[in-house]
């Protein structure tokens, strides 16, 4: 693949051989000296239209961990605030010769739509409620470090369905690896097409988390709901926020994933996300290791001459 826009398309093969060579990254990330030389002389660009923390710095932290320039464009400096479209700043900045360039937008399908405008590598970072392939990979990945296998586990996705490009690349990306998927959430936010992608929908929590191996959750997304249709945050605690009580529907060993950023006392009880059942930070650790990883594969088909 020259580019990688989302889970969808990819193959288990191509899965797990990513998430063999995350951990390879990861071990690299762990060393004194962090940094080889796999993408010298090569440019990323990361370009993010929406707000981020652990994707954008992860991402800046994987190229230079592997050589590459790393340059990240400040959209709120930039033209853009003077009218210029997607695709001319993206055309611009593929005129300046990268290799690799990081989209985060939040319409979905923009990250596909500007891949066709340039001839370097695209990845996709989250588009819109679409996909956000990097996410389900180090999900993935933190997953098999914990439970050594996919096939018979049960993973709950709660919260926001409806919005979450997260759960979808996990749905994506979990079915493919043969991992059992249930998504729970009020019926007003569990999306219309959910059931379709092969997942069990609950509305409630202690249903939908009996017997699990994996609890993950997600954040309210505000800025992609109508004012109106916004639940109380209280009122959402009390249903869906992931507690000790709800948290004991699941197995014994579950673990507990959040992708970030967190609403605690929203979604997640403060003392469960600080809890020794929650991987939520090495979730972060494994994203650079994951976007190490894709950045290595992707570069394999960048032209050498
Ligand atoms: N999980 C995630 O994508 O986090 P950021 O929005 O901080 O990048």
């Amino acid at each position: 693949h020259r580019h990688l826009l989302g889970i969808e398309g990819l193959k288990r093969d191509e899965i797990l051989s990513l998430l063999d060579l995350s951990e390879q990254a990861a071990a690299q990330s762990r060393r004194v000296d962090k940094k080889s030389s796999d993408l010298r002389g090569r440019t990323l660009i990361n370009l993010f239209f929406e707000a981020s923390t652990r994707t954008q710095s992860s991402f800046e932290l994987a190229g230079k961990r592997l050589g590459a320039d790393v340059m990240n464009m400040s959209i709120p400096t930039s033209s853009i605030k003077k009218g210029e479209t997607l695709i001319d700043t993206a055309v611009t900045l593929n005129a300046m010769r990268p290799d690799l360039l990081v989209v985060r937008h939040h319409a979905a399908g923009a990250v596909e739509l500007l891949s066709q405008k340039v001839d370097c590598s695209v990845i996709n970072a989250g588009d819109g409620s679409h996909e956000h392939p990097t996410q389900a990979l180090l999900d993935a990945l933190t997953i098999r470090r914990h439970k050594k296998r996919f096939e018979g586990l049960t993973v709950a996705i709660c919260g926001d369905i409806a919005h979450s490009r997260v759960a979808r690349s996990n749905i994506l990306s979990l079915n493919t690896l043969g991992a059992r998927v249930r998504v729970v959430a009020p019926s007003t936010l569990l999306g219309e097409d959910v059931e379709r992608l092969g997942v069990e929908a609950f509305t409630s929590m202690h249903e939908g988390l009996k017997d699990a191996d994996v609890v993950m959750m997600l954040r309210l997304q505000r800025e992609r709901m109508a004012s109106s249709l916004i639940p109380s945050q209280r009122e959402y605690f009390h249903f869906y926020g992931l507690d000790a009580e709800k948290l004991a529907s699941a197995r014994e060993d579950a673990i507990v994933m959040h992708p970030g950023p967190m609403n605690r006392g929203v979604e997640i009880d403060a003392a469960i996300a600080d809890s020794p059942r929650s991987v939520i930070r090495e979730q972060v650790e494994m994203g650079v290791a994951v976007r190490m990883a894709v950045l290595q594969a992707l570069a394999r088909h960048l032209p050498n001459e």
